[in-house]
């Protein structure tokens, strides 16, 4: 049983879960990149190199925030390696006949190793004659010994039922898999490199949204009576909407709707009004302006928008009402750093609330049953 020893002087696990993010990047990166190749190494696929060399297809499966993390997976894969690259809902996987190549692999995520309808989805890409992955936190687990090969995230024992130094490290790994693929196929080391430099640099960025979480526990105080929210994004941050709707629900037993901005208008928009507020993952990229003028649709129907952008975007701050930042990266990197402030503000508003947060009502930590 854990004590207040475990908790290193956090009130709760999930707390110091978040805090150690920083640790958990590190962690997930040590002794995989290799910036004079501009590549990343793997020692568990070491021996399916040749058949991952060509690879093509690749399947992405998981639940729950598992499974968001594959949404910017699926992006990345695309982008850098230009392989045909689909996310499933791991439950959904040996139920569907979808047309799979043999020459395709599927990739499991999951941070207990125990999840059955991801444990099913591996079981039945065998049955088809893929090449079967695994991205999992929990060594030894039913997950890690039933996959081909895998890849360990490395980040120590997640206790809180909330996933928060997992899913980081998931993305992470993502996106380290992407260019490991792109890297066998053209991707140029120039590149490569400074897709690792930048990498190297997301536990300092994370060490720096996690002091701010002085300011995201008073918007939780602002925030604790509100009964409904939407966090939205797009692009990359489909990926971090549907991952902070997800932390928040569980959290804070507050309803949420997660998803992609763009649906807004030919539907949900319909439930907005000053009680109903939107969280909007709007950093300076590519989908920057298009992200700015859904929050401008929004703010015309008298929605409060919390906006989490790129430090040094001056521009938000006169359209939502309130702005978070996070330091300014790839895009692709984005989710990793996105998903910080919205564990804290979920983290926060469960304790205002006054919930059980390292247990949710009607959660376990790994799903065993399918
Ligand atoms: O252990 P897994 O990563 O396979 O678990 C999958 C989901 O059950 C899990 O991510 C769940 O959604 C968490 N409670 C999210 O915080």
């Amino acid at each position: 049983k854990s004590g207040a020893a475990d908790l290193g002087g956090f009130p709760h696990f999930m707390l110091k879960e978040i805090f150690e993010q920083p640790q958990a990047l590190r962690d997930t990166m040590r002794g995989r990149l290799v910036l004079d190749e501009g590549t990343v190494r793997f020692g568990g696929l070491k021996s399916f190199e040749e058949r991952l060399r060509s690879l093509d297809a690749v399947t992405l499966v998981g639940m729950g925030t598992a499974g968001f993390t594959w949404l910017a997976g699926e992006y990345a894969i695309e982008e850098l390696a230009g392989i045909p690259t689909k996310r499933e809902v791991a439950s959904e996987f040996a139920f569907r006949r979808s047309a799979q190549s043999k020459q395709g692999c599927l990739i499991a995520v999951s941070q207990s190793g125990e999840t059955a309808d991801t444990l099913n989805a591996i079981r039945e890409a065998k049955r088809r004659g893929m090449l079967t992955l695994g991205i999992v936190n929990v060594t030894g687990s039913s997950i890690a010994r039933e996959v081909d090969a895998g890849i360990y995230n490395h980040v120590g024992p997640e206790t809180a039922v909330a996933s928060t130094k997992a899913s980081v490290s998931q993305v992470l790994l993502q996106m380290m898999f992407a260019l490991y693929l792109a890297r066998m196929r053209g991707l140029s080391k120039s590149e490569g490199q400074t897709l690792i430099k930048e990498m190297q640099k997301l536990p300092t960025y994370a060490e720096k949204i996690l002091a701010s979480a002085g300011d995201i526990k008073r918007l939780a105080k602002k925030y604790k009576k509100t009964e409904n929210f939407f966090c939205l994004g797009r692009k990359y941050n489909v990926s971090s909407a549907l991952e902070g709707a997800l932390k928040l629900k569980e959290c804070s037993y507050i309803h949420v709707e997660g998803g992609n901005i763009a649906e807004l208008k030919h539907g949900p928009i319909s439930l907005i009004d000053k009680n109903f507020p939107s969280i909007v993952i709007a950093p300076k990229d590519s989908m920057y302006e298009k992200n700015k003028s859904s929050i401008q649709e929004i703010k015309a129907r008298k929605g409060l928008v919390i906006a989490i952008t790129t430090e040094g975007n001056k521009e938000l701050a006169k359209i939502a009402d309130t702005v978070l930042y996070i330091p300014k990266t790839l895009e692709m990197l984005t989710p990793i750093l996105a998903f910080i402030p919205m564990q804290l503000f979920a983290y926060y508003l469960a304790v205002e609330r006054g919930n059980d947060v390292d247990k949710p009502r009607n959660l376990a930590k790994s799903v065993t049953v399918e």
